[in-house]
Formats: C-alpha cells, sequence, structure tokens
C-alpha cells in the first residue's frame, strides 16, 4: 500500500528537479563569472556556522570568519546588502563585484565600526551582544584596505565622520 503511494512521489519528485538544478548552475556559473576571488562562492546560507563555545570577548577566529558569520548574512553574495551597495557601487561608476564589502578597497577600520554601531540607512545599527568590540575589531581590520591618505597624520579632524 505504502508503496503504490511512494513510487509515483518519487518519480514526481525526479521530474520536478530536472529544470530547477538546470537554473541554479547558470546562475552559479554566472555568480563566479562576476566575481573576482578564486574558488566557489560561499554563498550566505553556505556561511559557516556560530561557534557557540567561543569566547567572544577574546575570539580566536580570524576576521574574515567572523565577518562571514556575523555579517555574512547580509554582506556575503546574495545578501540584501550586498544588493543595495551593489547598485550603490555601480551608480558610483564602479564594477558590480565592488557591492561586496571584502572587495571594497576604500574603507577605514573607524568607518566600518561607525557604520556597525551606528547603522546607515537600511542597515541596522549591531549591539555588542550582535558583535562584540573584540570582534568588530577584527572583522574592521578585514575589511580595511584603505590607503591612508597622505595627510592623514597631519590632520585627525579629516578622518571623524
Ligand atoms: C541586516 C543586514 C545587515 C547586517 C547583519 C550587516 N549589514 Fe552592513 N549593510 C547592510 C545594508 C543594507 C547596507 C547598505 C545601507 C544603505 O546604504 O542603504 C550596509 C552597509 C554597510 C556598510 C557601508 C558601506 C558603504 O559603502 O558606505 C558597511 C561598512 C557595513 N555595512 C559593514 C557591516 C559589517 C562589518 C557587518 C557585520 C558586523 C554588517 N555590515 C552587518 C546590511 C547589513
Amino acid at each position: 500500500m505504502k508503496a503504490l503511494i511512494l513510487v509515483p512521489l518519487a518519480l514526481g519528485l525526479a521530474a520536478c528537479s530536472i529544470t530547477p538544478t538546470k537554473d541554479r548552475k547558470a546562475d552559479q556559473q554566472a555568480a563566479s563569472a562576476a566575481a573576482p576571488a578564486a574558488g566557489p562562492i560561499p554563498t550566505y546560507q553556505m556561511r559557516p556556522p556560530v561557534d557557540a563555545q567561543a569566547n567572544r570577548l577574546a575570539p580566536a577566529a580570524d576576521g574574515k570568519t567572523l565577518f562571514e558569520q556575523r555579517c555574512g548574512t547580509c554582506h556575503l553574495p546574495w545578501g540584501m546588502g550586498t544588493n543595495l551597495l551593489t547598485k550603490q557601487q555601480v551608480a558610483l561608476g564602479r564594477p558590480p563585484a565592488m557591492g561586496l564589502l571584502s572587495n571594497r578597497t576604500d574603507l577605514t577600520a573607524d568607518y566600518v565600526k561607525t557604520v556597525v554601531r551606528q547603522g546607515k540607512n537600511a542597515m541596522p545599527p549591531l549591539t555588542k551582544v550582535d558583535v562584540t568590540d573584540a570582534e568588530l575589531d577584527r572583522i574592521a581590520a578585514y575589511l580595511a584596505k584603505a590607503q591612508p591618505a597622505p595627510d592623514a597624520s597631519a590632520s585627525e579632524s579629516g578622518a571623524a565622520q
């Protein structure tokens, strides 16, 4: 009796899975063509799990891992932050790949920390429970690739935003 119900069900599922798999493959190929990094893109669904046992006041994980855990939902490929920032970057005449924060070369650590604590437009502020100061230090250092301005040491006031 059970088998009679299960066989058509299995056939139905097999038929359904053919087209979506193809589409997804095409999507992934298009996405990896756009991304400058080598290897498969870690989509936000695949970000590493948060280690509940980790000491969050003295994290052992590096900035990249912490960024993927704490910010990845929005800032890895297909995240809503990536989508909005891609739109902004393209409007500024920059390549779409700059929608990923990890590709940006114009961010300073202070700017990243300020946006995280205060929020910015569609990005909500994150509390010290969401991301601790120690975690944020590492994340900001990972994202900050901006070259210091030539006169950065001369005028401190210019850096404050
Ligand atoms: C709930 C989703 C969400 C999370 C979580 C999130 N962000 Fe964002 N973030 C956004 C969105 C959306 C924007 C674009 C804001 C806008 O301009 O409308 C943004 C913008 C930013 C910007 C500004 C970029 C620019 O061009 O000015 C920085 C920096 C940033 N996020 C860093 C982070 C970091 C670091 C984390 C993790 C600690 C994080 N965000 C977590 C959604 C998120």
